[in-house]
């Protein structure tokens, strides 16, 4: 076992906060600014049910990005490979989550990869159901039964704050819509409301590093045994958490740390040691590409120590 108690955690989380005076608070959804600065937190999950853990990690989080990963597998164990890959892409992009520079230049134009937001934009698009309430609800229940927790919501006041100022992502939503890579039967208020709801689903790291622990075992619930995901999907997931889960630091991080990991910015970042463990951190200060200061710093401290990298 790498790292051997919460003792161990705790000096790493006080050396990796001091990074956080160098980063900022979103705020470009307001809800998200209310957060304080110099938060960080972290959990360890293991397959055998042992938890280590530092700071304060009772604190809840809205998933943001870190939900794209999560809707990408319900999708895909809905719709299979084929017709989600016909909607979006497999390649990393060198440009920010929210960029729509590539829509227009590529052709046929389709978003490059599930975890930016035009990805993940089409990716919600595909959740089976026939309102929004019912495809939120789907999404919820898997949320619930990764986590092993049936008290998992959604946080309202995140949601309408996203819902209420996300422009962009309504410019992505019908510049897809005319290029068909979203169908066009489909409302795209009722599509950002869905979206804004699934980014907004709140937990704390623990429940966090339970998901990335699920990764981790492909797709297995350690605990219980039951295969949630199947293990193609969680490989197919993983994968792009590598390659894409840190926007246009994916690169930089695979070097550096070499665990897959997805960030959202709210400051949460989950992460899946495979075959070994699921990490979940809250790290509100985010850098310039959008991904936690502090919480990257931790997991580059505990990958050097404890020699995670995967590669
Ligand atoms: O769509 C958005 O802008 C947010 N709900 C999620 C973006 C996000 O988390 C990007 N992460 N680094």
């Amino acid at each position: 076992m790498p790292c051997q108690s919460s003792d161990e955690l705790k000096a790493l989380v006080e050396e990796a906060r001091n990074c956080t005076k160098n980063g900022k608070v979103a705020d470009y959804i307001p809800a998200l600014g209310k957060a304080r600065e110099d938060d960080l937190s972290i959990a360890i999950h293991y397959p055998d049910g042992r938890c280590l853990s530092a700071g304060d990690i009772e604190k809840k989080i809205t998933l943001q990005s870190i939900s794209k990963v999560i809707s990408l597998a319900l999708v895909l164990m809905d719709k299979g490979q084929d017709d989600v890959f016909k909607h979006v892409g497999m390649e990393p992009t060198g440009d920010p989550f929210n960029s729509i520079v590539k829509l227009e230049t590529m052709a046929p134009t389709k978003p490059l990869n599930p975890l930016i937001n035009a990805g993940a934009l089409v990716v919600t698009h595909m959740i089976k159901g026939d309102t929004v309430k019912e495809r939120f609800q789907r999404l919820l229940v898997f949320v619930q039964e990764l986590t092993k927790d049936a008290t998992i919501r959604y946080c309202e006041e995140v949601a309408r704050s996203e819902f209420e100022t996300s422009y962009l992502n309504r410019a992505l939503c019908y510049f897809l819509k005319q290029h068909k890579m979203i169908a066009e039967n489909t409302d795209i208020e009722q599509l950002m409301e869905l979206y804004t709801m699934q980014c907004a689903i709140e937990m704390n790291c623990l429940n966090l590093a339970r998901i990335g622990l699920v990764f981790a075992m492909d797709g297995i619930d350690p605990q219980s045994g039951k295969q949630i995901i199947p293990a193609d999907i969680a490989r197919i997931c993983k994968t792009f958490m590598v390659t894409c889960g840190m926007y246009n630091a994916s690169g930089e991080f695979a070097i550096k740390i070499g665990i897959p990991a997805k960030s959202g910015v709210s400051g949460g970042i989950m992460g899946a040691v495979p075959g070994k463990f699921g990490i979940g951190i809250f790290g509100p200060a985010l850098d310039e590409k959008g991904n936690s200061i502090a919480g990257i710093k931790l997991l580059e401290l505990l990958s050097k120590n404890y020699k995670l990298s995967m590669f």
